[in-house]
């Protein structure tokens, strides 16, 4: 079968970027740097970067880029390529089609919130509540749990989730180079324009309580280094997650991506090129809007409040909050919404495509088919993030599907790589139609660092927060049935797709 094919190499680049950068970059990044102390997430955060982001980033191109040449574009394909002659390995790919939905069913309606908000900040809906606990009960309202004067139940929401529902699966829909470039084209250079443009209002912020409260003097609380921290394993391991979760790698989407290229593409450059772009939004933008807001509102105190709130209620209580105080400040709240609602859905567009790739290559069914099943399916499961948010829901899906199915897809993928297909063929394959050279160590760091370190992560992840998890630790009582149902659903959708891996690979009689 004819495979879809990007456009350029820009294209797929902006692409890869897209589904990088995204609601990590602006919102979790400052929560998790904050959280873990600031200069001293700093220092494992660039260490994991360089040690497991970029290996990872090279290693998906690589993969996706050579399982596409056997016509598959999933990781149960792409890994039995790499590894013909195990009848097993395909199963280990199931992961890499499971955690895109289970990320895409929670990921779509918290996006939804953006448009939403983004929507509100134009008409002023929000404009009168001066206050924390104005903008909580506001938020609270939209999403369905408490009654107000701004919303009656969840109708609402539930509208602008439709809407970005539907506009996620038309761009996917119109394929490759007709749906996803051409969007990340145009909304990826437009979202960095946007953060730039919020980015300059904070810095020219001038504390309305305390003149030394300058948003400069936020940012030392970022790049003022602190090796102590180093002996800490839980900054370790938040620097890693953040890394994962902001690169989009151990997810399954880049190898889909990467599958859409030619033999002899580069993916060395265009790798390295995604993963500057994003850490460049992130380290570079990102980190300079939340905490120096905090801080020039909120002053020492700031960096706590960070700390302590979710990701979710600084960006859809704090921030507007902020920058509301200010002049031309619903026009600035617009600008902020409608840059993360851009960064969103230049990500989920990516988590989309594994599955509708799955169904395409390997039961060699039509784009609009494919698409149909993957919209019903995920139409229905999204009601779980929509119902159930308030007992966890969410949560938990980013637990399985966020968070712990990246590592061990991660893992499973380097050590394929790295030690089955080989390093000196891996190597090599990597250096095909490459426009770069990598420097020798990176053959040492791949073969044994990138691999020990997933190793450690994955045993100290499982012991710290897989089994307190599995336990259903600190979940309380009554939200017991809505998490084990969650689950329930997740164990059924996991079989499901391991089933249909299953009878593709009868048809084909391998
Ligand atoms: N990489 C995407 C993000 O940062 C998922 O939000």
């Amino acid at each position: 079968m004819n495979r879809e094919r990007w456009g350029n190499k820009l294209g797929v680049i902006l692409a890869v970027a897209g589904s990088a950068v995204g609601l990590g970059n602006f919102l979790r990044f400052p929560v998790q740097a904050a959280r873990n102390g600031g200069g001293a997430f700093m220092i494992p955060y660039f260490i994991a970067l360089f040690l497991l982001g970029i290996p990872l980033m090279w290693i998906e191109w690589t993969i996706g880029r050579f399982g596409g040449g056997f016509g598959h574009g999933t990781a149960p394909g792409i890994f039995h390529s790499l590894w013909q002659k195990n009848r097993f390995i395909k199963y280990f790919g199931v992961i890499g089609i499971f955690g895109p939905i289970v990320i895409f069913i929670y990921y779509i309606y918290i996006e939804s919130w953006l448009l939403g908000y983004s929507f509100f900040s134009l008409t002023g809906k929000y404009a009168g509540i001066t206050d924390e606990t104005g903008m909580i009960s506001f938020l609270r309202g939209y999403q369905g749990i408490i009654h107000n004067e701004f919303f009656s139940g969840i109708k609402t929401a539930y509208m602008f989730f439709l809407i970005t529902f539907i506009l996620n699966i038309l761009v996917v829909f119109f394929g490759i180079k007709k749906g996803i470039e051409k969007i990340c084209k145009i909304a990826l250079p437009l979202l960095f324009i946007l953060a730039i443009i919020i980015m300059v209002r904070v810095f020219t912020l001038k504390s309305p309580y305390n003149p030394s409260w300058s948003p400069y003097n936020g940012l030392g609380f970022l790049w003022n280094p602190d090796f102590s921290a180093l002996k800490d394993a839980k900054v370790w391991l938040a620097a890693a997650g953040q890394i994962f979760f902001t690169l989009s790698v151990g997810i399954g989407v880049i190898l889909t991506y990467a599958s859409y290229l030619k033999k002899d593409d580069d993916v060395l450059l265009s790798g390295l090129t995604a993963a500057s772009t994003n850490e460049f939004a992130e380290v570079i933008i990102g980190g300079s809007i939340i905490i120096p807001a905090a801080f020039v509102f909120f002053g020492h105190n700031g960096i706590s409040l960070v700390a302590q709130q979710g990701a979710f209620d600084l960006g859809f209580v704090t921030m507007p909050l902020i920058l509301k105080t200010f002049s031309g400040g619903m026009l600035f709240a617009f600008i902020w919404f409608l840059l993360l609602f851009l960064a969103g859905i230049t990500s989920s567009i990516s988590l989309a495509q594994p599955a509708v790739a799955f169904l395409e290559d390997e039961f060699n069914i039509s784009k609009k088919k494919a698409v149909g099943i993957f919209a019903i399916v995920c139409f229905t499961l999204s009601h779980l993030a929509i119902f159930f948010l308030a007992k966890g829901a969410v949560d938990e899906l980013d637990f399985w599907g966020g968070t712990f199915a990246l590592v061990v897809f991660a893992t499973v993928e380097t050590i394929l790589f790295a030690w089955i297909f080989g390093i000196d063929k891996a190597w090599e394959e990597m250096h095909s139609g490459s426009d770069i050279k990598l420097p020798y160590v990176y053959k040492f760091i791949i073969r044994y660092i990138t691999p020990a370190f997933l190793l450690f992560i994955l045993g100290f992840w499982t012991y710290q927060q897989a089994v307190p998890t599995l336990l259903l630790k600190g979940v309380h009582k009554e939200n017991i049935p809505y998490i084990l149902s969650t689950r329930f659903v997740l164990v059924a959708l996991f079989l499901t797709i391991a089933f249909m891996v299953k009878k593709a690979w009868e048809k084909r009689n391998i």
